[in-house]
């Protein structure tokens, strides 16, 4: 017999039971961005190898052993984009979306990543990017960290720790390199397969090793705070100040350094110990160096991008209550008469509230047979027709959640119900 087609390794489907939830986030995360004045971005999958190659860097995890490259038909290497911030920077240089302003952008959509399947981490995740060019000064960096927070205070979560740090400028991180090789040189015989490539061909990512022996070791590492010129320390400054006025806690974490090389100065990520060693839930910094290096003029840059699965995966824990149905009524029907009268009447449900959910029952089947469907359905409600409600010319509701009585009500009467639900 032929093989059963599955879904491949570490990329998955999202069931219908799931999108309510996502649906919900990703409304919230509209309303947050838009609240700031961002605009979507939609840029291409796939995109050219060497922009990927060019904008993370060629030894990075991701370039070296992640993506899903391949040559097309016309024999020129693309790539599935394994994130979205060199697309947004080729596209805005593209279109010309840089010269002399500043832009606010966000965006959405699947990335690639030929990972290590394991909880929290996918070869395909969704991801949503926000991104600002043109500004140069602290007090954009600040913006996007309180654009974060206000969405997490938005989707009712406060377990999420922000860690921060600054990388400094070019020149100030050449120097403390170069102080960093020296220590871990000094201290090779310690260092473990990966850190000692690591050491040869970028040795900030030794910062970065996931083994606790080499962990041990970074803690009495030279820390980049140590280097910084005047300039680094004020913008770093600034931000530490102001997060501080707005009331969001913060670790100053001097390893931390990002998987991707085009960072420069500051660099966060909200992190969480409920998911495990997935725990990363959103991360960035500034890029300052990159719109040139991609071929633009000089434009000094930040961003950040969330991993929804695992913000869908924390929110699932810590909020029970958050809603996950879509459904606002069932219709149950009784009779052919009844059959033609419940499309006039979701009719014109449907004219007075566009935004109410409903679906009428098909087919022929018992009461009891329509109301573990309508149950089944995650309705709110079922509403009901037969003889008794034709004659009288109204319809029966009945809540499905919870023990309420079944009522009766006129249409007029639950279209002012149902606009009183989506009120709530
Ligand atoms: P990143 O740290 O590579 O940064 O990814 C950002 C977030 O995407 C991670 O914190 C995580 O939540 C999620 N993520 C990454 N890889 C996976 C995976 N394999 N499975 C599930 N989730 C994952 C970037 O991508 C930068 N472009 C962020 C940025 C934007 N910096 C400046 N602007």
């Amino acid at each position: 017999m032929e093989k059963k087609f599955q879904a491949i390794r570490g990329m998955h489907d999202l069931l219908p039971e799931e999108t309510p939830l996502w649906q919900n986030i990703e409304k919230h995360i509209r309303e947050t961005v838009s609240c700031f004045g961002y605009q979507e971005i939609r840029m291409p999958i796939l995109e050219s190898t060497h922009l990927f190659k060019r904008s993370i860097g060629e030894i990075t995890d991701i370039v070296e052993k992640e993506m899903y490259s391949f040559s097309d038909r016309n024999g020129d290497s693309l790539s599935l984009r394994p994130e979205g911030t060199a697309s947004c920077v080729r596209a805005a240089i593209e279109h010309g979306l840089l010269y002399n302003q500043t832009q606010r952008l966000w965006y959405q959509g699947p990335m690639f990543r030929h990972e290590r399947p394991q909880k929290g981490r996918y070869r395909q995740f969704f991801q949503v990017g926000v991104e600002a060019f043109g500004m140069s000064g602290p007090d954009i960096d600040v913006e996007l960290i309180q654009l974060t927070s206000e969405l997490w205070k938005r989707l009712g979560i406060n377990q999420l720790k922000l860690h921060l740090n600054t990388l400094g400028s070019n020149s100030e991180r050449l120097i403390y390199k170069s102080r960093l090789v020296e220590y871990l040189r000094d201290n090779q015989s310690k260092l473990d397969e990966d850190s000692l490539r690591r050491l040869k061909s970028n040795p900030m990512r030794v910062l970065d090793s996931k083994n606790p022996e080499i962990q041990d070791l970074i803690k009495t590492a030279p820390s980049i705070i140590s280097f910084l010129g005047d300039d680094s320390k004020q913008h770093f400054d600034f931000i530490c100040e102001t997060l501080g006025l707005l009331g969001i806690s913060f670790t100053i974490d001097p390893y931390l350094v990002r998987g991707l090389d085009y960072y420069s100065n500051t660099v966060f990520e909200w992190k969480t110990d409920l998911l495990g060693s997935q725990g990363t839930i959103c991360a960035g910094g500034r890029y300052d160096g990159l719109v040139a290096q991609l071929g633009g003029q000089e434009t000094p840059a930040i961003g950040f991008a969330l991993g929804m699965e695992r913000l869908i995966s924390i929110v699932k824990k810590i909020r029970k209550d958050i809603s996950t149905t879509s459904l606002d009524a069932y219709f149950i029907i009784v009779g052919s008469e009844a059959k033609k009268q419940s499309f006039a009447i979701s009719q014109e449900l449907r004219d007075k509230i566009p935004e109410i959910k409903l679906i009428i029952n098909c087919g022929n089947a018992s009461l009891k047979s329509q109301f573990k469907k309508a149950d089944k359905s995650g309705a709110m409600y079922a509403l009901i027709i037969g003889d008794d409600e034709l004659r009288n010319n109204e319809i029966g509701i009945k809540s499905l959640r919870d023990n309420e009585q079944q009522i009766s009500l006129k249409v007029e009467d639950l279209i002012k119900f149902f606009l009183k639900v989506k009120e709530n």
